[in-house]
């Protein structure tokens, strides 16, 4: 079979970037331009901010992506794009400009779901086996998915309110950590002890996620400590909140392994970076004998590398859009 080259384009969030893969696994040229300074003024992404950003840099990032892989639009078999979910202005400007691309070259246009692509992150480092499950933690997502085969997706769980990397900066904000928050209480955690008595969120039988109630006893607890004229130790605070939200991630995904009786499991999206969730779940696949994946770590973070390598599937299974796609800021992975 002819080598296929996708040219993917992501802009779901505060990252412009494109990327052109060849396969489905291969990276053959990717750049991403982050926003994250400019956020950082703010403590968190401004969306109107992010999608102007968007619409400046969008065409420079698809030519140095086209420049770097030394190939041009002729050897593109198809355009690939993250049409949700998203901040919705953030997302039109990557679905306009595939549309754009995909009209003026003559190519097909691929829709992709970002999840789809954080999971076909995995695809870029060793092919997936199935059946396997899909813990995608991220600042905008936390879902359990069961893949019987390839783009095959049944979403088991998900947040019922804040993404984990959202808690994870809120948290950090009550610390006083600037954003993102998630690496710096990651490493507050792992200088802490986990000495400060915060409930298990959502711990019952479903493989949902809930993390607004934890938020809320780390807020009281601190104003609780100051109004008694306390100190709080931030690491043991750091230590505590992480522990719990760990130990019911890998709680529910353990489960879903064996309730789904997959033997494969892997991590995707910007948590997969907590070097305690890695650890975690490292030990508990070793015990149990599941085979653990995770991407590299620039594959875990928003890309669009992730998003050819899905698209690559999407393509070849025929997911074709016409040029009335649009951006949806929310849709469930089908
Ligand atoms: O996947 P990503 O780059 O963007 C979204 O699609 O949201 O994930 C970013 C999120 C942020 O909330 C950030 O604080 C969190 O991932 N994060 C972490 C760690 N590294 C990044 N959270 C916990 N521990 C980390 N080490
Ligand atoms: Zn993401």
């Amino acid at each position: 079979m002819n080598d296929v080259y996708i040219l993917a384009i992501e802009s779901s969030c505060d990252e412009t970037s494109c990327s052109i893969v060849k396969n489905g696994c291969e990276d053959i040229s990717t750049v991403v331009l982050s926003q994250i300074d400019i956020h950082k003024l703010y403590g968190g992404v401004v969306p109107e901010i992010a999608s102007r950003m968007h619409i400046e840099v969008i065409t420079k990032v698809i030519e140095e992506a086209l420049f770097k892989s030394a190939l041009t639009m002729s050897d593109i078999d198809a355009i690939a794009v993250t049409y949700a979910p998203g901040l919705l202005g953030s997302l039109l400007v990557g679905v306009t400009a595939a549309k754009t691309l995909a009209y003026v070259y003559n190519k097909p246009l691929i829709p992709v779901h970002h999840i789809a692509g954080h999971i076909y992150a995995n695809n870029l480092v060793e092919t997936m086996e199935f059946p396997l499950i899909a813990l995608v933690v991220s600042g905008g997502h936390t879902e359990l998915v069961y893949m019987k085969s390839d783009y095959d997706f049944k979403v088991i769980g998900s947040t019922l309110d804040d993404a984990v990397g959202e808690v994870y900066d809120k948290v950090a904000r009550v610390l006083a950590l600037p954003y993102p928050g998630g690496p710096k209480v990651d490493a507050l955690a792992r200088l802490g002890e986990d000495t400060y008595a915060l409930p298990l969120p959502l711990d019952d039988s479903s493989y949902n996620f809930s993390f607004s109630g934890l938020k809320s006893a780390v807020i009281n607890l601190k104003h609780k400590e100051e109004q008694r004229g306390n100190e709080i130790i931030k690491e043991n605070l750091a230590a505590s909140f992480q522990n719990r939200v760990i130990e019911i991630i890998t709680k529910k995904t353990m489960h879903a392994l064996k309730e789904y009786h997959c033997q494969n499991l892997i991590v995707a999206g910007g948590v997969a970076a907590n070097r305690e969730l890695r650890e975690k779940l490292k030990e508990l696949c070793l015990k149990e004998r599941v085979t653990l994946k995770i991407p590299d770590l620039k594959y875990c973070t928003d890309n669009a590398t992730m998003i050819g390598a899905a698209g690559y599937y999407a393509y070849k299974m025929g997911y074709h859009a016409d040029l009335d796609l649009n951006a949806k800021a929310n849709e469930v992975l089908k």
